[in-house]
């Protein structure tokens, strides 16, 4: 199959998966405990972070100027989200620096992606699937802060936040219709994407069963 083919049959297949993640029922607010925006802004601040490092590690590893650029860019606006999120948590009476996101060491999702090898799969992955999953995670994150009577958060989301993890999704489909021409790097990429997209669903139903965490926003 093309390139075109492959993209779209890999986007088709991720949609279906990430229905899964987006339950009507996970529209509704699940407030449990402390479960607050600041304290879903904490868990952002670590994806955030990891987010620019394994783009960061990627940037390195590669000599091919378009998947630099990208990952760069990436590298970038990942470090700024990290940055206005603690702005944000400041205005709301939270000391970000105080916030040590990787005192608990990184999570599962790095660990795997640190683990890909080809451009293909980290693309694949990191960029056209993860950042699929973000977009629908802030799309559930920002109805959070609705419902919870925090408009600027909700802005910050949508308007800044939000387009820029939609543009990482976009780079990931660039280069993927690039790289994914034969049949073993659509083959090494669908099984990353199903990885990336099995692990999603893991850490969601971790999250759900010890803190009612349904929204937590992506990356
Ligand atoms: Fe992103
Ligand atoms: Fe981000």
């Amino acid at each position: 199959m093309t390139s075109e083919e492959f993209v779209r049959a890999l986007a088709a297949e991720n949609d279906a998966l990430l229905a899964r993640l987006a339950p009507d029922a996970t529209l509704k607010p699940e407030v449990e405990g402390a479960l607050n925006v600041p304290n879903l802004l904490k868990v952002a601040l670590k994806n955030e972070v990891e987010a620019t490092e394994i783009a960061a590690r990627w940037l390195v590893t590669t000599d091919d100027i378009d998947v630099k650029l990208a990952f760069a860019r990436q590298v970038g606006d990942e470090a700024r989200h990290y940055r206005l999120i603690g702005d944000r948590l400041r205005a709301l009476g939270f000391d970000p620096d105080a916030v040590d996101p990787l005192a608990r060491g990184y999570g599962p999702l790095f660990t795997y992606l640190d683990t890909l090898k080809t451009t293909v799969e980290r693309v694949a992955a990191g960029q056209f699937t993860r950042e699929a999953i973000a977009v629908v995670k802030n799309r559930q994150f920002i109805e959070f802060c609705e419902r919870a009577g925090d408009r600027e958060t909700a802005a910050l989301y949508r308007d800044v936040i939000e387009p820029d993890e939609r543009y990482h999704h976009d780079l990931g489909r660039r280069l993927l219709l690039r790289l994914a021409t034969t049949p073993d790097a659509q083959e090494a990429a669908r099984r990353a994407a199903r990885a990336t997209l099995e692990l999603a669903e893991e850490l969601q139903a971790k999250a759900l069963a010890t803190a009612g965490v349904h929204h937590a926003p992506g990356c």
